[in-house]
């Protein structure tokens, strides 16, 4: 049977990595026959990375959808549904930041972060999780973020995001534990991608990349299935970026 897998934010950075890894594991695991539904809102990202899993011999399907927007969302399950009438697994990874000193931070920038990174999240996991629960079966896994748990100065309303993503993870786990779904938080320190924006050499060598993130979070869902990863913690050596 066909693995569906749904990734979330896979035009760039992490998301795209995991969708690569994804799809170079069909080689190596003759049982793992995925389909990839990469999804974004950037067409072009996604016909890029489509192409790159297409070479590696993984079925795509790309769907442009802004998570932050309930239409998008409804849109987005309601494929999945008629065209899969299943789902195995979802990678929610979509997610922004908006960074800057507490007074700076604008009603724009809370509102902006928070309807990805929250509202987004929420009724997305929501609307598959129903699925899995009457599948009985599936695996989601939650790109968090070390500022899960612990605070960065400039992170002010990113932070209460991925805090808040936390108490999603938790819920769903009394749920996911009654019907055989497994869920993964999978919390990195600083990984150099676009969500950075320009960064110096001396910065960029602080951070880990985006494939040393994708490599565990593949590994955990080929894991056998009565096997969950509960969580998956990766800092650069160096530790976190200090923003004290
Ligand atoms: N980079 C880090 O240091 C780091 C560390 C810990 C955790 N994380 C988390 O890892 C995840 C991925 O981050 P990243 O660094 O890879 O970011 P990125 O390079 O900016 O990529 C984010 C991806 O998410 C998509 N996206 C953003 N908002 C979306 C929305 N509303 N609907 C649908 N897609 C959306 C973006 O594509 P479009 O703009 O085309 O939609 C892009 O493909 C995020 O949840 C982030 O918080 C990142």
């Amino acid at each position: 049977m066909k693995h569906i897998l749904l990734i979330t934010g896979a035009g760039k950075g992490i998301g795209r990595a995991i969708a690569l890894e994804f799809a170079r594991a069909v080689r190596h695991h003759p049982d793992f026959d995925p389909v990839l539904i990469l999804s974004s809102r950037t067409p072009a990202d996604l016909e890029e990375i489509s192409l790159e899993c297409r070479a590696e011999g993984a079925l795509t399907d790309t769907v442009t959808a802004d998570i932050s927007d309930m239409t998008d969302v409804r849109r987005l399950t309601a494929h999945i549904a008629e065209h899969y009438g299943r789902i195995d697994c979802l990678v929610n990874n979509a997610g922004v930041g908006r960074f800057g000193a507490l007074s700076d931070l604008t009603e724009e920038d809370f509102d902006y972060t928070m309807n990805t990174n929250l509202k987004g999240t929420f009724f997305l996991t929501q609307a598959l999780f129903a699925l899995m629960e009457r599948q009985r079966s599936g695996h989601i896994f939650f790109i968090t973020s070390v500022a899960a748990t612990k605070a960065f100065k400039h992170s002010a309303a990113y932070c209460m995001s991925k805090f808040g993503q936390r108490g999603l993870v938790e819920t769903i786990r009394l749920y996911a534990r009654k019907c055989n779904v497994r869920i993964t938080d999978v919390q990195p320190g600083a990984v150099h991608t676009p969500m950075w924006g320009e960064v110096s050499d001396e910065m960029m060598a602080l951070m880990m990349m985006p494939e040393d993130i994708a490599t565990p979070v593949v590994q955990a869902y080929l894991q056998p299935t009565r096997t969950v990863i509960e969580e998956i913690v990766l800092r650069p050596t160096s530790g976190d970026i200090q923003d004290e």
